[in-house]
């Protein structure tokens, strides 16, 4: 059987054979060893971290071979006076600049449509996406799709893929994450509503991975606590999903654990004041380990928070930490040697599943996260297209336990009963 490898959230172009001599794992010349797994493991991008590192922003552009960027940020951050100083930082540099702020939480296919003409008319050949994962997400695609020749829904994962997407015309793009959570600035993917299908759609390919990011504790601090809580949730899903996705991946399972232990320490102390700048700092590491780690894949916390995200515009990270307990108590029997490893590194009080949800749980009644889907204003009544969508969900395949739409059925009217078995 050829090795293989799925098209992943965030990994893997397309189905890969892995050459003779690649890996420690095969035997020069024999081609692989039979029953042994192997892979092609990639570690994120160059990140320039630190307080104050807003003024790396230049020279990272520069060094990208970009001459005339399009700052990309959302609607909510296109008047903070981080925007206007970014700006002013390039336009001192001599890196003539505009700024596209069309983009909403959870971005839609027509804000992307509307960045990628704002790119093309003013002769722009790279990117600057500066916020949450809205912006960096909406940034990464209209970098990746405004020169391409196929239409931007021909080019996300469960449609052409990676394969439809021509690297030659992809541009770079710088990322400066504004919030700790999603990982968008060291990831290959992205991801965008559909709205005539009301589908979240992952687009994803090598050339997406910014080229430089930025992390500087400062722009996080006006953050307000509830989405610093919801974002940083959303790392932990990130860093737990990833850990638990089955695939050989060591290097990215050694991030995860110390990404999960971040989390542990300095997210109550962020959400706690939003000026301790250490606690913002390590955030920001923590999310951006969190991607590195679902280079292996996600499961099925996220495959039902795409659609539910994508029908009823919730927050992703909010969404997320709604799901996360039922869908720990699904896949219990397929996490429980993982579960030990956290608890232990984690110090948690209890061990093994029991130990994680026990965390998991205080987090969520600490940050006053709801515990059903109902606080999130979600009922029943699309349940069963959304199972079906939650099975579709390229997140699906790399769930610990194979999961059907029956069990994305069964998970949903957990969370949406509160029901924890
Ligand atoms: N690419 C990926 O791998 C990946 C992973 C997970 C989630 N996502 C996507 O990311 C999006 C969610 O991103 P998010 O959770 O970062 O939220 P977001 O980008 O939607 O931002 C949430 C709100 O916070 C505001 N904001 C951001 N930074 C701020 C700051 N420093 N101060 C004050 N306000 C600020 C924004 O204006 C916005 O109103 C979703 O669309 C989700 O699907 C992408
Ligand atoms: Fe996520």
């Amino acid at each position: 059987m050829p090795l293989r490898f799925a098209a992943r959230f965030a990994c893997s172009e397309a189905t890969l054979t892995v050459p003779s001599g690649q890996s420690g794992w095969i035997k020069r010349g024999e081609g692989k060893v039979s029953g042994f797994p192997s892979g092609i493991w990639r570690y994120p991008t160059e990140i320039r971290f630190g307080v104050g590192a807003i003024a790396e922003l230049p020279s990272a552009v520069k060094a990208s071979g970009i001459k005339r960027p399009l700052v990309v940020t959302d609607h909510g951050l296109a008047a903070n006076p981080m925007i206007a100083d970014a700006r002013a930082r390039l336009d001192g540099a001599g890196l003539p600049n505009e700024l596209f702020s069309q983009v909403r939480g959870n971005p839609v296919g027509s804000d992307i449509e509307a960045g990628m003409k704002a790119f093309r008319d003013g002769g722009h050949d790279g990117v600057v996406a500066i916020g949450g994962g809205s912006a960096l997400d909406a940034g990464k695609t209209i970098a990746m799709a405004a020169h391409q020749p196929r239409p931007l829904f021909d080019l996300h994962v469960s449609s052409g893929g990676p394969a439809a997407i021509d690297g030659s015309k992809v541009a770079p793009m710088i990322a400066v994450p504004t919030t700790a959570g999603t990982g968008s600035e060291t990831g290959r993917a992205a991801v965008v509503t559909d709205e005539s299908v009301h589908e979240k759609r992952i687009f994803l390919h090598a050339t997406m991975m910014p080229k430089v990011v930025i992390e500087d504790p400062e722009l996080t601090v006006g953050l307000p606590a509830n989405l610093t809580a919801w974002t940083g949730m959303d790392a932990l899903a990130h860093c737990f999903e990833g850990l638990c996705a089955p695939e050989l991946h060591p290097f990215s399972d050694g991030v995860a654990v110390e990404g999960l232990r971040l989390i542990k320490e300095f997210l109550p102390r962020a959400v706690a004041d939003g000026r301790d700048l250490e606690a913002r700092g390590m955030m920001l590491a923590a999310a951006s380990m969190g991607s590195t780690a679902f280079q292996k894949g996600l499961g099925a916390i996220h495959s039902l928070s795409h659609p539910v995200g994508a029908r009823y515009d919730t927050h992703h990270g909010l969404t997320n930490a709604v799901f996360f307990p039922y869908v720990i108590a699904h896949n219990r029997s397929a996490i429980l040697e993982k579960c030990d490893r956290v608890a232990a590194y984690l110090a948690l009080p209890k061990g093994g599943v029991n130990g994680v949800m026990d965390w998991v749980l205080e987090l969520r009644e600490r940050f006053a996260i709801p515990h059903t889907l109902v606080g999130l204003g979600v009922d029943g009544a699309r349940v069963d297209e959304i199972a079906v969508a939650a099975e579709a969900d390229p997140s699906t395949e790399s769930n610990p336990m194979p999961v059907n739409a029956a069990d994305m059925k069964t998970m949903f009217l957990n969370a949406l009963d509160g029901r924890l078995s």
